[in-house]
Protein backbone atom coordinates (compact mmCIF):
# COMPACT_ATOMS: atom_id res chain seq x y z
CA UNK A 1 0.00 0.00 0.00
CA UNK A 2 1.65 3.82 -1.00
CA UNK A 3 1.33 6.05 1.20
CA UNK A 4 -1.34 8.02 -0.35
CA UNK A 5 -3.74 5.31 0.00
CA UNK A 6 -2.82 4.86 3.86
CA UNK A 7 -3.55 8.63 4.22
CA UNK A 8 -7.14 8.09 5.35
CA UNK A 9 -5.81 6.43 8.41
CA UNK A 10 -3.20 8.28 9.31
CA UNK A 11 -3.26 11.86 10.26
CA UNK A 12 -1.45 14.36 8.51
CA UNK A 13 0.06 15.14 11.48
CA UNK A 14 0.22 11.68 13.20
CA UNK A 15 4.01 11.09 13.08
CA UNK A 16 4.73 14.30 15.05
CA UNK A 17 2.40 14.60 17.53
CA UNK A 18 1.69 10.65 17.92
CA UNK A 19 2.78 11.66 21.62
CA UNK A 20 0.40 14.39 22.52
CA UNK A 21 -2.06 13.88 20.27
CA UNK A 22 -6.07 12.42 22.81
CA UNK A 23 -7.60 11.38 19.23
CA UNK A 24 -6.99 7.72 18.99
CA UNK A 25 -6.94 7.54 14.76
CA UNK A 26 -8.80 4.93 12.56
CA UNK A 27 -8.90 1.06 12.56
CA UNK A 28 -7.91 -0.37 9.21
CA UNK A 29 -9.57 -4.05 7.54
CA UNK A 30 -6.43 -4.71 5.94
CA UNK A 31 -5.00 -5.33 9.49
CA UNK A 32 -4.23 -8.30 10.11
CA UNK A 33 -1.29 -8.67 13.02
CA UNK A 34 -3.51 -6.51 15.69
CA UNK A 35 -6.26 -4.93 17.11
CA UNK A 36 -4.56 -1.04 16.77
CA UNK A 37 -5.54 1.97 14.72
CA UNK A 38 -2.74 3.36 12.74
CA UNK A 39 -1.63 6.09 15.32
CA UNK A 40 -1.37 3.23 17.75
CA UNK A 41 0.80 1.15 15.97
CA UNK A 42 3.16 4.07 15.24
CA UNK A 43 3.52 5.25 18.92
CA UNK A 44 4.45 1.44 19.64
CA UNK A 45 7.27 1.96 17.01
CA UNK A 46 9.27 4.12 18.33
CA UNK A 47 12.83 2.20 19.18
CA UNK A 48 12.69 3.16 22.91
CA UNK A 49 10.38 3.30 25.75
CA UNK A 50 10.42 4.42 29.54
CA UNK A 51 8.27 1.41 31.84
CA UNK A 52 8.34 1.61 35.52
CA UNK A 53 7.14 -1.31 37.34
CA UNK A 54 3.85 -1.78 39.12
CA UNK A 55 4.68 -2.44 42.92
CA UNK A 56 5.08 -6.30 43.23
CA UNK A 57 2.81 -8.38 45.37
CA UNK A 58 4.46 -10.01 47.94
CA UNK A 59 5.27 -13.23 46.22
CA UNK A 60 6.26 -11.82 43.33
CA UNK A 61 9.64 -9.77 44.90
CA UNK A 62 11.24 -13.30 45.88
CA UNK A 63 11.82 -13.42 42.03
CA UNK A 64 14.89 -11.56 41.28
CA UNK A 65 14.19 -10.30 37.70
CA UNK A 66 10.77 -9.47 36.78
CA UNK A 67 9.45 -7.62 33.45
CA UNK A 68 6.81 -4.52 34.03
CA UNK A 69 3.40 -5.65 32.77
CA UNK A 70 2.55 -2.69 30.78
CA UNK A 71 5.41 -3.68 28.54
CA UNK A 72 4.29 -7.33 28.52
CA UNK A 73 0.77 -5.08 27.31
CA UNK A 74 2.43 -3.17 24.86
CA UNK A 75 4.17 -5.97 23.27
CA UNK A 76 1.36 -8.27 23.36
CA UNK A 77 -0.90 -5.53 21.56
CA UNK A 78 1.01 -5.31 19.12
CA UNK A 79 2.19 -8.56 18.15
CA UNK A 80 -1.14 -10.09 18.58
CA UNK A 81 -5.13 -9.80 17.98
CA UNK A 82 -7.66 -11.04 20.15
CA UNK A 83 -8.12 -14.72 21.05
CA UNK A 84 -4.18 -14.87 20.06
CA UNK A 85 -2.13 -17.56 21.77
CA UNK A 86 0.87 -16.46 23.28
CA UNK A 87 3.94 -18.37 24.65
CA UNK A 88 6.84 -17.45 27.22
CA UNK A 89 9.31 -20.48 27.83
CA UNK A 90 10.97 -18.63 30.33
CA UNK A 91 7.75 -17.51 32.74
CA UNK A 92 8.99 -16.58 36.29
CA UNK A 93 5.69 -15.62 38.27
CA UNK A 94 4.01 -14.91 35.64
CA UNK A 95 4.07 -11.46 33.99
CA UNK A 96 3.45 -13.05 30.32
CA UNK A 97 0.39 -14.44 31.72
CA UNK A 98 -1.18 -12.08 33.13
CA UNK A 99 -0.42 -9.76 30.89
CA UNK A 100 -2.27 -11.53 28.00
CA UNK A 101 -5.49 -11.76 30.11
CA UNK A 102 -5.79 -8.28 30.48
CA UNK A 103 -5.30 -7.61 26.54
CA UNK A 104 -7.61 -11.09 25.86
CA UNK A 105 -4.77 -13.36 24.37
CA UNK A 106 -4.92 -16.96 25.92
CA UNK A 107 -1.19 -17.96 27.04
CA UNK A 108 1.35 -20.66 28.04
CA UNK A 109 4.32 -20.45 29.94
CA UNK A 110 7.27 -22.51 31.09
CA UNK A 111 8.94 -22.64 34.56
CA UNK A 112 11.50 -24.84 35.71
CA UNK A 113 11.70 -23.35 39.30
CA UNK A 114 8.69 -24.97 41.40
CA UNK A 115 8.01 -22.22 43.66
CA UNK A 116 7.87 -19.33 40.64
CA UNK A 117 5.55 -21.73 38.73
CA UNK A 118 3.62 -22.00 41.84
CA UNK A 119 3.03 -18.28 41.90
CA UNK A 120 2.40 -17.85 38.56
CA UNK A 121 -0.16 -20.56 38.70
CA UNK A 122 -2.21 -18.60 41.25
CA UNK A 123 -1.84 -14.85 39.49
CA UNK A 124 -3.20 -17.16 36.35
CA UNK A 125 -6.06 -18.39 38.66
CA UNK A 126 -6.96 -15.27 39.65
CA UNK A 127 -10.84 -14.44 38.62
CA UNK A 128 -11.32 -11.58 35.07
CA UNK A 129 -13.61 -10.67 32.99
CA UNK A 130 -11.67 -11.60 30.07
CA UNK A 131 -12.59 -15.57 29.47
CA UNK A 132 -9.09 -16.66 28.69
CA UNK A 133 -7.30 -19.91 28.77
CA UNK A 134 -3.80 -19.83 31.09
CA UNK A 135 -1.66 -22.56 31.19
CA UNK A 136 1.77 -22.53 33.27
CA UNK A 137 4.00 -25.62 32.59
CA UNK A 138 6.62 -26.58 35.37
CA UNK A 139 9.14 -27.98 33.60
CA UNK A 140 12.55 -27.71 31.33
CA UNK A 141 11.94 -25.39 28.67
CA UNK A 142 14.39 -28.00 26.22
CA UNK A 143 11.57 -30.88 27.63
CA UNK A 144 8.47 -28.84 27.38
CA UNK A 145 8.32 -26.97 24.10
CA UNK A 146 9.11 -30.45 21.86
CA UNK A 147 5.83 -31.40 24.36
CA UNK A 148 3.36 -28.89 23.02
CA UNK A 149 0.62 -29.65 20.54
CA UNK A 150 -0.60 -26.23 19.30
CA UNK A 151 1.26 -23.56 17.10
CA UNK A 152 1.72 -19.99 18.58
CA UNK A 153 1.04 -16.77 17.52
CA UNK A 154 3.52 -14.99 19.77
CA UNK A 155 6.72 -15.78 21.96
CA UNK A 156 7.29 -13.02 24.66
CA UNK A 157 10.14 -13.54 27.13
CA UNK A 158 12.71 -12.83 29.29
CA UNK A 159 15.85 -15.66 29.75
CA UNK A 160 17.66 -15.68 32.35
CA UNK A 161 20.63 -13.62 31.81
CA UNK A 162 23.80 -16.11 31.69
CA UNK A 163 25.16 -16.08 35.60
CA UNK A 164 24.27 -12.77 36.03
CA UNK A 165 22.91 -13.04 39.27
CA UNK A 166 25.17 -15.46 40.96
CA UNK A 167 28.29 -12.55 40.38
CA UNK A 168 28.89 -9.59 42.60
CA UNK A 169 29.61 -5.99 40.83
CA UNK A 170 31.16 -3.44 42.77
CA UNK A 171 31.98 -2.43 46.32
CA UNK A 172 28.87 -0.74 46.69
CA UNK A 173 26.20 -2.32 48.18
CA UNK A 174 24.82 -3.66 44.71
CA UNK A 175 20.69 -4.22 44.09
CA UNK A 176 21.73 -8.40 45.08
CA UNK A 177 23.16 -7.70 48.10
CA UNK A 178 20.54 -5.63 49.40
CA UNK A 179 18.00 -8.40 48.29
CA UNK A 180 20.43 -10.91 50.36
CA UNK A 181 19.68 -8.78 53.49
CA UNK A 182 16.21 -8.94 53.26
CA UNK A 183 16.37 -12.75 52.85
CA UNK A 184 14.86 -12.67 49.26
CA UNK A 185 15.69 -14.93 46.60
CA UNK A 186 19.62 -13.50 44.80
CA UNK A 187 19.29 -16.54 41.55
CA UNK A 188 16.63 -18.10 40.41
CA UNK A 189 17.79 -21.72 41.72
CA UNK A 190 20.31 -24.15 42.25
CA UNK A 191 19.30 -26.49 39.92
CA UNK A 192 22.02 -28.00 36.86
CA UNK A 193 19.12 -27.46 34.30
CA UNK A 194 18.60 -23.53 35.03
CA UNK A 195 20.20 -22.24 32.04
CA UNK A 196 21.59 -18.70 34.37
CA UNK A 197 23.56 -21.92 36.07
CA UNK A 198 25.88 -22.73 33.29
CA UNK A 199 29.64 -21.69 33.79
CA UNK A 200 30.62 -21.24 30.50
CA UNK A 201 29.68 -18.30 28.16
CA UNK A 202 29.34 -20.21 24.71
CA UNK A 203 27.48 -23.17 26.30
CA UNK A 204 25.04 -20.43 28.11
CA UNK A 205 24.29 -18.82 24.56
CA UNK A 206 23.92 -22.54 22.77
CA UNK A 207 21.61 -24.12 25.23
CA UNK A 208 19.64 -20.26 24.86
CA UNK A 209 19.96 -20.59 20.95
CA UNK A 210 18.35 -24.42 21.45
CA UNK A 211 15.05 -23.16 23.16
CA UNK A 212 14.15 -20.71 20.79
CA UNK A 213 15.05 -23.49 18.21
CA UNK A 214 11.97 -25.24 19.64
CA UNK A 215 10.13 -22.14 19.93
CA UNK A 216 10.42 -21.54 16.25
CA UNK A 217 9.04 -24.94 15.82
CA UNK A 218 5.48 -24.04 17.34
CA UNK A 219 5.33 -20.31 16.32
CA UNK A 220 3.18 -20.06 12.81
CA UNK A 221 4.80 -18.89 9.87
CA UNK A 222 5.06 -15.30 9.86
CA UNK A 223 4.79 -15.02 13.91
CA UNK A 224 7.20 -12.98 15.85
CA UNK A 225 9.42 -13.52 18.94
CA UNK A 226 10.41 -10.77 21.36
CA UNK A 227 13.39 -11.44 23.77
CA UNK A 228 14.26 -8.91 26.36
CA UNK A 229 17.60 -9.23 27.30
CA UNK A 230 20.76 -6.84 28.04
CA UNK A 231 24.71 -7.02 27.64
CA UNK A 232 26.10 -7.62 30.83
CA UNK A 233 29.65 -6.96 32.53
CA UNK A 234 32.01 -9.70 34.01
CA UNK A 235 33.36 -9.60 37.70
CA UNK A 236 36.41 -8.53 35.65
CA UNK A 237 35.08 -5.60 34.03
CA UNK A 238 34.48 -6.89 30.39
CA UNK A 239 31.34 -6.26 28.55
CA UNK A 240 30.02 -9.88 27.09
CA UNK A 241 27.77 -8.38 24.57
CA UNK A 242 25.14 -11.13 25.22
CA UNK A 243 21.79 -9.38 23.47
CA UNK A 244 23.91 -8.91 20.40
CA UNK A 245 25.34 -12.37 20.46
CA UNK A 246 21.86 -13.98 20.56
CA UNK A 247 20.37 -11.25 18.01
CA UNK A 248 23.24 -12.42 15.70
CA UNK A 249 22.77 -16.31 16.94
CA UNK A 250 18.76 -16.09 16.09
CA UNK A 251 19.59 -13.64 12.78
CA UNK A 252 20.71 -17.19 11.59
CA UNK A 253 17.17 -18.11 11.33
CA UNK A 254 14.61 -16.10 12.56
CA UNK A 255 14.74 -12.35 11.05
CA UNK A 256 16.01 -10.00 12.82
CA UNK A 257 13.48 -6.99 13.03
CA UNK A 258 15.13 -4.49 15.11
CA UNK A 259 15.79 -3.77 18.94
CA UNK A 260 13.17 -1.65 20.92
CA UNK A 261 14.86 -0.50 24.04
CA UNK A 262 13.01 -0.52 27.85
CA UNK A 263 14.61 2.13 29.45
CA UNK A 264 14.72 2.83 33.41
CA UNK A 265 14.39 6.14 34.65
CA UNK A 266 13.62 4.70 38.07
CA UNK A 267 17.05 2.91 39.14
CA UNK A 268 19.70 4.16 41.56
CA UNK A 269 22.87 4.64 40.42
CA UNK A 270 26.38 2.93 41.90
CA UNK A 271 29.31 4.42 41.80
CA UNK A 272 30.88 1.69 40.71
CA UNK A 273 34.70 2.24 39.49
CA UNK A 274 34.69 5.47 41.00
CA UNK A 275 37.38 7.21 40.86
CA UNK A 276 39.38 5.44 38.50
CA UNK A 277 37.49 3.10 35.96
CA UNK A 278 34.85 3.96 33.55
CA UNK A 279 31.63 1.18 34.94
CA UNK A 280 28.39 1.78 32.67
CA UNK A 281 25.16 2.13 35.28
CA UNK A 282 23.33 -0.02 32.93
CA UNK A 283 19.56 1.21 32.77
CA UNK A 284 18.34 -0.42 29.75
CA UNK A 285 17.44 -3.58 28.09
CA UNK A 286 16.75 -4.71 24.87
CA UNK A 287 13.72 -6.12 23.26
CA UNK A 288 14.75 -7.92 20.39
CA UNK A 289 12.24 -8.46 17.98
CA UNK A 290 12.36 -11.61 15.37
CA UNK A 291 10.00 -13.22 12.80
CA UNK A 292 9.57 -16.55 11.53
CA UNK A 293 9.56 -16.05 7.75
CA UNK A 294 5.82 -16.90 6.29
C1 LIG B 1 14.41 -13.40 33.69
S1 LIG B 1 13.48 -14.62 34.50
C2 LIG B 1 11.87 -14.42 33.79
C3 LIG B 1 11.05 -13.38 34.51
C4 LIG B 1 9.66 -13.19 33.95
N1 LIG B 1 9.69 -12.52 32.68
C5 LIG B 1 8.81 -12.37 34.95
O1 LIG B 1 8.46 -11.22 34.64
O2 LIG B 1 8.54 -12.90 36.04
C6 LIG B 1 14.04 -16.13 33.80
C7 LIG B 1 13.34 -17.37 34.32
O3 LIG B 1 13.79 -18.51 33.60
C8 LIG B 1 13.71 -19.64 34.46
N2 LIG B 1 14.51 -20.73 33.87
C9 LIG B 1 15.87 -20.91 33.91
N3 LIG B 1 16.22 -22.03 33.23
C10 LIG B 1 15.08 -22.56 32.73
C11 LIG B 1 14.78 -23.70 31.91
N4 LIG B 1 15.74 -24.53 31.50
N5 LIG B 1 13.48 -23.91 31.58
C12 LIG B 1 12.48 -23.10 32.01
N6 LIG B 1 12.70 -22.01 32.79
C13 LIG B 1 13.98 -21.73 33.12
C14 LIG B 1 14.21 -19.09 35.78
O4 LIG B 1 13.79 -19.90 36.89
C15 LIG B 1 13.60 -17.68 35.79
O5 LIG B 1 12.39 -17.64 36.51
Amino acid sequence: MSNEDLSDFLDEDILSDVDEDENVGNYHDGNDLNDLTGKEWIKFTKSWKIYRPRSRGQSEKDHPAKYPEELVEDFIGFFTQEGDWVLDPFLGTGSTLVGSRSMGRNAVGIELTEKYAEVAKERASQQSLNPVKLEVINKDSRVALSELDREFDYCLTSPPYWNMLKKSRGGVESNQQKREKEGLDTKYSDSNEDLGNIEDYDAFIDELERVFLDVYDVLKDGGYLTVIIQNIRTEDGEMKPLAWDLASRLGETYVLKQEKLWLQDDKSLGIWGYPSEYVSNVAHHYCLIFKKPE
